[in-house]
């Protein structure tokens, strides 16, 4: 029997929380993120869960082959674009969209001869300065870009560095707007603009944030990109990471739980063994007074998480016994309430996910 830890993938809140976009962003044609696997959902399902988007985004050109193979004709943007000629050779094969974001990309355009046309995203970099041509550059990018044949038609792109932030004093979104609505000047084109922050102040920016594309991620796997709540977003968490309690401890006042005994018991107390460590993908860093749920009841990690096991207090849940079954996170038990304790955000518990753990839909 494989050990009882599951990653279970809620297909149905895929499916709403796509609607939450679509409904945040009504205007707008909506790019599924689904890099790194589908934030560690599986391609697969990401498939069937946003089937009804107008297309999927993400960085890993195989994938994105994978996508067609598995039979999504819709559009597919790769958000890095490409880094060598041949990548150019496999995007005009299967038809792929890709972002353009160096002259070196340029170039590689320039000298490349293909049997079909590239639609392509010109990413301006407004403030984030991560990828992108800076707004002085950016028509004469386009421009250069629009001369070479092979190029079909050109979006136009950017990314928002602080969209979660609404009171940030530092380039706040509307300050990145700016920069790309005068680097774009009147060049033709659909724009790309918002991340799910920025989709989830759609009502409050209204047409100064209209894009013909959005770009939502993490909104659309039920954990919040910002400091507001899912809940407060009616997002539906979209994987439930659960196993079970598998040995358990009487431990004396003053003894140690785990490596280097870093949890001392103030008073006798019972603990819980749980099939989950660091291998799993559960944050070795998580500290203790980490939330988990046994047997629907909230306690506590004590000690600190080894590679395939970790402790919990079963102070709040005295019933429970080996077999009983824990929440490390999803229903019942927010992810973000999980990466918060553990100094981290729900997009990377997710993507960590590891490939050893069983992987269920329900
Ligand atoms: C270019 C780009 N667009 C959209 C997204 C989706 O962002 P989020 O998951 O915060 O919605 C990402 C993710 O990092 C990205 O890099």
């Amino acid at each position: 029997m494989p050990r009882p830890i599951v990653a279970t993938i809620h297909l149905d809140a895929m499916k709403h929380n796509l609607a939450r976009a679509q409904a945040c962003a009504p205007q707008s044609r909506v790019w599924g993120v689904v890099k790194a696997n589908a934030y560690g959902h599986g391609l697969e399902r990401a498939l069937r869960g946003f089937a009804a988007a107008d297309g999927l985004a993400l960085v890993e050109i195989e994938h994105a082959v994978r996508l067609r193979e598995m039979g999504w004709s819709k559009p597919i943007l790769l958000l890095e674009g490409f880094f060598e000629p041949a990548d150019l050779v496999t995007m005009a094969a299967f038809d792929f969209n890709g972002a353009v974001h160096t002259i070196e990309q340029i170039e590689m355009l320039e000298a490349a001869r293909l049997p079909a046309r590239l639609d392509l995203h010109l990413k301006m970099n407004t403030g984030m300065n991560r990828l992108g041509f800076t707004p002085a550059e950016f028509a004469q990018a386009h421009a250069r870009l629009r001369a070479i044949p092979v190029v079909g038609e050109i979006a136009l792109m950017t990314h928002f560095a602080n969209a979660d932030q609404p009171q940030t004093a530092y380039l706040p979104i509307e300050e990145q707007i700016r920069r790309f609505r005068s680097g774009a000047q009147n060049l033709p084109g659909a724009c790309s603009l918002s991340n799910s922050a920025a989709v989830l102040r759609q009502g409050e920016l209204k047409d100064a944030l209209l894009s013909h594309w959005v770009r939502p991620g993490i909104m659309l796997y039920g954990a919040t990109p910002s400091e507001r709540s899912a809940l407060d977003f009616d997002l539906r968490p979209s994987m439930t990471l659960s196993s079970a309690i598998i040995g358990r401890q009487t431990v004396a006042a003053g003894a140690g739980v785990g490596y280097g005994s870093c949890f001392r018991a103030e008073q006798a107390m019972q603990v819980g063994i749980v099939a989950c460590g660091y291998a799993d993908g559960y944050p070795r860093h998580a500290p203790p007074g980490t939330p988990v749920l046994v047997d629907g009841v909230k306690t506590r990690l004590i000690g600190r998480v080894s590679m395939d096991m970790m402790m919990v207090d079963l102070t709040p849940v005295p019933t429970a016994h080996v077999g009983s079954a824990v929440t490390l996170w999803g229903q019942g038990l927010p992810i973000d309430d999980v990466a918060q304790a553990a100094s981290t955000i729900g997009y990377e518990l997710m993507c960590a996910l590891a490939p050893r753990v069983l992987v269920l839909e329900d």
